[in-house]
């Protein structure tokens, strides 16, 4: 499978530029109380448009300029791997054929979307930069499923793309024409849809911490938030509503895991991570539901830590994999130091263990092969 592994984990690249930036307010304009007495305390609902996910329209020129500074090392990475992507278009681009598309694992195509759509947002005046993106979207959204034709029960390749698709319309909103922004937006919405209604029968509905459910919802939420933030309130309503009540018991199952660790091992682990960070930030932004001072999170650095220590090879456990790391770690230990942490810990650990990683040979970059016992 094609990796681009410079650009990995990639939403959370985002989350990571905006941190240190002056703190959001998210403009909550009158919240639009779709039903009051179910629990969900809406923030907003009406978001003044686009972007929204992590940060609002004015926080993007301020961020153009931490790319260019306070934060230039990050921006490197996003864009090194957005020239990569633009010197060769036809090798990350992805198929227009729905045979080909849906004939291999293919969550690498949402993934690059993400860090693509991110490129283009700090480099706006990038030439063809914006329209590679708009022509990747348009390649996503002429497919009849996201799903692989060899795993039509598996949503993780979906919530993939999903969470890819959705976050670069949210990112690209203003970039995209009047028919291109109805049309994505149904393509969201055909997906979310499918993603509801699967949380209800899939094992990722109810197997909590399993490493596919934070992926599941994660994308789901993204896609319910984007879908709410367009108008679509009583549906939109329903799939946060759904994604919050499996992943708040996933939280409390988490606090009775008192020494930080996920029982997927590091590797899986932090595939789990990845998205189960990017829900706690976004829950937190959204719907002012904190977890920040989680126990679980505070000890979860230690967690890592081990894995820098000398002689540590790789943890075998379910689902692990012979990789350490995965997806991240450095991105989720950034987020550990920004929001939990606030020591410098976090940074220095995500540093050393970027110096750390294997970068030639078998070991190199991530895939799903070596593995222990895999869900997949
Ligand atoms: C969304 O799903 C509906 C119902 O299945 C279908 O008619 C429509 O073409 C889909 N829209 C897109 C943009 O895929
Ligand atoms: C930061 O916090 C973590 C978790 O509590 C701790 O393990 C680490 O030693 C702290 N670092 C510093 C520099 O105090």
């Amino acid at each position: 499978m094609r990796t681009h592994t410079r650009g990995a984990p990639t939403v959370f690249f985002i989350s990571l530029l905006w941190p240190l930036l002056s703190p959001l307010v998210v403009v909550v304009a009158a919240a639009v109380e779709v039903d009051p007495s179910a629990g969900i305390n809406f923030m907003g609902g009406n978001y003044n448009g686009h972007p929204m996910l992590y940060f609002n329209r004015g926080d993007v020129e301020e961020m153009q300029y931490a790319a260019a500074g306070t934060h230039r090392d990050m921006a490197r990475r996003i864009r090194e791997a957005g020239e990569t992507m633009l010197e060769h278009p036809e090798e990350y681009l992805p198929p227009w054929s729905p045979a080909e598309f849906s004939a291999r694992w293919n969550e690498v195509y949402g993934n690059n979307l993400g860090v693509l759509s991110m490129f283009c947002l700090l480099y706006p005046h990038r030439a063809g930069a914006l329209d590679l993106a708009k022509d990747y979207m348009e390649r996503m959204a002429a497919q009849p499923s996201w799903l692989v034709k060899d795993a039509p029960w598996d949503e993780v390749p979906l919530a993939h793309s999903l969470v890819g698709f959705a976050t670069a319309y949210d990112f690209l909103y203003e970039y995209l024409n009047k028919g291109q922004q109805e049309r994505f937006l149904q393509v969201i919405g055909n997906a979310s849809r499918l993603m509801y209604e699967k949380s209800y029968v899939r094992g990722w509905g109810f197997q909590y911490l399993h490493n596919h459910q934070p992926t599941n919802c994660v994308a789901l939420l993204t896609g319910s938030l984007v879908y709410m933030t367009q108008g679509y309130l009583q549906e939109a309503y329903l799939w946060t509503k759904q994604v919050l009540s499996i992943m708040e018991k996933s939280m409390v199952l988490l606090q009775d895991v008192t020494d930080g660790s996920l029982y997927e091992g590091v590797a899986y682990g932090t595939y789990t991570t990845r998205s189960l960070f990017q829900y706690m930030f976004l829950v937190q932004r959204h719907f002012a539901i904190g977890h920040f001072d989680h126990p679980w999170l505070l000890k979860h650095f230690a967690f890592l830590y081990r894995t820098i220590l000398p002689g540590f090879q790789r943890t075998v456990a379910i689902a692990d994999s012979n990789y350490n790391w995965f997806y991240g770690p450095e991105s989720q230990l950034v987020f550990l130091d920004r929001y939990v942490l606030r020591n410098g810990s976090g940074n220095w650990l995500a540093d050393l263990i970027h110096q750390n990683r294997v970068i030639e040979g078998t070991r190199a970059g991530w895939k799903r092969t070596a593995v222990v016992y895999s869900p997949h």
